[in-house]
Order: C-alpha cells, then sequence, then structure tokens
C-alpha cells in the first residue's frame, strides 16, 4: 500500500535579504546554524524556530521517506512565510520564489513530490494570478492558504473570486492554520499551536459552510490541516445552534451545516485513534487522507503510524493513506501509479 502524505513543509535552502528587498520588515530570514541544521528567524533577530536540513533538502527528504515508508509527500511552505499583512505586491513576489522553489523541487523528483503554491490572498485578483501560474506553468497540483487572511476570515466576500478561480482550475486547496485567534491571551504553554489552531481551523471551516462557499461551489476541493481542528467535535452545537438561531446563523446560506460533511477533505493528523475513527465515521473514509506535518515536532514522526495502529479493513487504509489523497489532488488512478 502507498502513502501519501498531504501535509508536508518545505523551505528553499536559502531565502534573499527580504527586508532589503521590499524596504521593510517582518519576514523570515534563515541562518545556517550547523552543517544541517538553519534558525529561522524574524528580521529583527527574534528567533522564531530551528530547523534541520529535512526542511530544505529533498534527498534527506526522499532518505527519510524511504525509512518511513513514504511514496509521496505533498509540499507546501511553512506558514510563517504566508506573510498576508505585507505588501501585496511584496507578498506575490516571495510567493513566486518559494512555488519556484518548490516546483523545482518537484521537477527533479516527480516521482515522489507533488507540489502546493502559496498566493498573496490579501490582493484577491493577484492571488488568482499567481495560482493560475501555480497550476498552469509550474504544474502544482494546487495551494496552501491560512485560515485567515490578515485578521479577515474565509467568509469574506473579496476571497470568493479565489475559491471560484481554483474551482475553475481544477486546483486543490490546503487550508492550514496561522496567525491564530486570541494569541495575546496564550503566551506560555504553546497554547497557539495547542489550543489556537484547532480553534482557527473550525471557523475557517464554518466561516466558509456558513458564507454558503462549498453551497455556490460545488466543485471546490478544499482539504484542511489537523483533522479540521475542533470543528469535528463541536459539530453537534455548531448544528443546534444554526437550528435554534437560524436569524444569526442562517442570515447566508439556508442550509444545515452538517449537510457541507462530504464537501471537503481533512487530514489524519489527530494523534489519536479514537478521534481518527470518529472522525471517518463523520466525514466519510474518502474525505480523511494522510497528513503528517513532516517535519515539524507537532507532526507525525512515523507518517501513518496512528492509522496503521488501528483495525481498519484494507480498503479504509487505501482510502485513508492513499486514495482520499488522490481523489483531492485530482490526480487519476493511472498517473497516481505513474507516480
Ligand atoms: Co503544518
Amino acid at each position: 500500500m502507498r502513502k501519501i502524505d498531504i501535509h508536508t513543509h518545505i523551505l528553499p535552502e536559502a531565502l534573499p535579504d527580504l527586508k532589503a528587498r521590499y524596504g521593510y520588515g517582518g519576514f523570515i530570514t534563515l541562518a545556517k546554524s550547523g552543517p544541517r541544521k538553519a534558525k529561522m528567524l524574524k528580521d529583527d533577530g527574534t528567533f522564531f524556530r530551528e530547523v534541520e536540513d529535512n526542511c530544505w533538502n529533498a534527498r534527506r527528504r526522499v532518505e527519510q521517506m524511504d525509512e518511513t515508508g513514504v511514496a509521496v509527500q505533498v509540499l507546501s511552505t511553512v506558514p510563517v512565510m504566508f506573510s498576508y499583512w505585507a505588501k501585496a505586491k511584496d507578498a506575490g513576489d516571495l510567493s513566486r520564489l518559494l512555488n519556484d522553489d518548490i516546483a523545482r523541487t518537484v521537477r527533479e523528483k516527480p516521482d515522489r513530490f507533488i507540489g502546493l503554491g502559496s498566493v498573496p490572498l490579501q490582493d484577491a485578483s493577484l492571488a488568482i494570478k499567481e495560482l493560475r501560474r501555480c497550476v498552469e506553468e509550474l504544474g502544482l497540483a494546487g495551494v496552501q492558504i491560512g485560515t485567515n487572511v490578515d485578521g479577515r476570515n474565509l467568509d469574506d466576500p473579496g476571497l470568493f473570486a479565489f475559491f471560484e478561480a481554483a474551482s475553475q482550475l481544477g486546483a486543490a486547496v490546503f487550508v492550514h492554520p496561522w496567525d491564530v485567534l486570541g494569541r495575546d491571551r496564550m503566551k506560555k504553554y504553546w497554547l497557539p499551536w495547542l489550543v489556537g489552531m484547532p480553534a482557527e481551523l473550525s471557523l475557517a471551516i464554518s466561516s466558509m459552510i456558513f458564507a454558503g462557499v462549498f453551497e455556490r461551489l460545488p466543485k471546490l476541493r478544499v482539504a484542511f490541516a489537523h483533522g479540521g481542528g475542533s470543528f469535528g467535535a463541536t459539530l453537534g452545537r455548531i448544528e443546534h445552534g444554526f437550528k435554534a438561531r437560524p436569524d444569526l446563523c442562517a442570515v447566508d446560506n439556508k442550509k444545515n451545516p452538517r449537510a457541507y460533511l462530504r464537501r471537503f477533505y481533512v487530514d489524519s493528523l489527530v494523534h489519536d485513534p479514537a478521534m481518527l475513527k470518529y472522525l471517518i465515521e463523520l466525514f466519510g473514509e474518502d474525505r480523511v487522507a494522510l497528513g503528517s506535518d513532516y517535519p515539524f515536532p507537532l507532526g507525525e514522526s512515523k507518517p501513518g503510524a496512528l492509522i496503521d495502529s488501528m483495525k481498519l479493513g484494507k480498503k479504509t487504509r487505501e482510502r485513508l493513506l492513499e486514495g482520499t489523497a488522490r481523489e483531492w489532488l485530482g490526480i487519476k488512478r493511472e498517473a497516481a501509479h505513474a507516480l
């Protein structure tokens, strides 16, 4: 059985001095901190995270994929690079740098990597332009976007044209939490990652459902990271709220939120067999795809270990490890076997 891992992050080996390039700060720089290590720093010198060479070195990644039995990684940038706060033209320039790098990695190993680009979503028309370039010129399968765009939720009317273009282009969209809500109250205990991200994902899914994005774009293929965060666990409450206060909830879409469970995908990164079992029941096995968050510590160090640990039938395992990913990415069976 082949494993396609839909949630992995990659960076270029080197980044230009973005502060000098754009004339203002706030961006990430990479500083080599050892033969196989680099520090990600804010350009004011603040430490963000130390990464190993598997964050940029494709050969190292393939070695580790071979060790852990992963056939294909879907590559996306590290979400701190989204830069939705920056000037749109600069975020567009940065997106092109990142996307060209991912496309190069995919071209070198097309049997092991599938790419997702980034887009400057603070300007929908620039984002659509880069989305089109990603799909039509670079051969990427789609794009990764954040759960909010510098504070705008995904129901924002200005973003609809972007989703419409993704649907028309047949581009897969991966929604990853970043710049989470309530950070001012989550300064300790790694809470933005542990509490903020699951809440942020539920906010993104609920925003898209209530705004009718899935209703209006039946062909749009969206996958949410981390099993959709707290959405699944709180769906009962969301549905009850919809029924109890339609005056508040059903203002843009009259359909019950539960009607959209089979309209989007989630990854399997929940670290809990009971939760994964529930998500498979809730969304269906053809809506859940292996995602590991490689190469980061909150991810699954052996991608698919949770799925492997559960007593799942062969068909369900095949769906979770490969089939669902293939459908979300829009890869035909024959093409996937040629990968
Ligand atoms: Co991630």
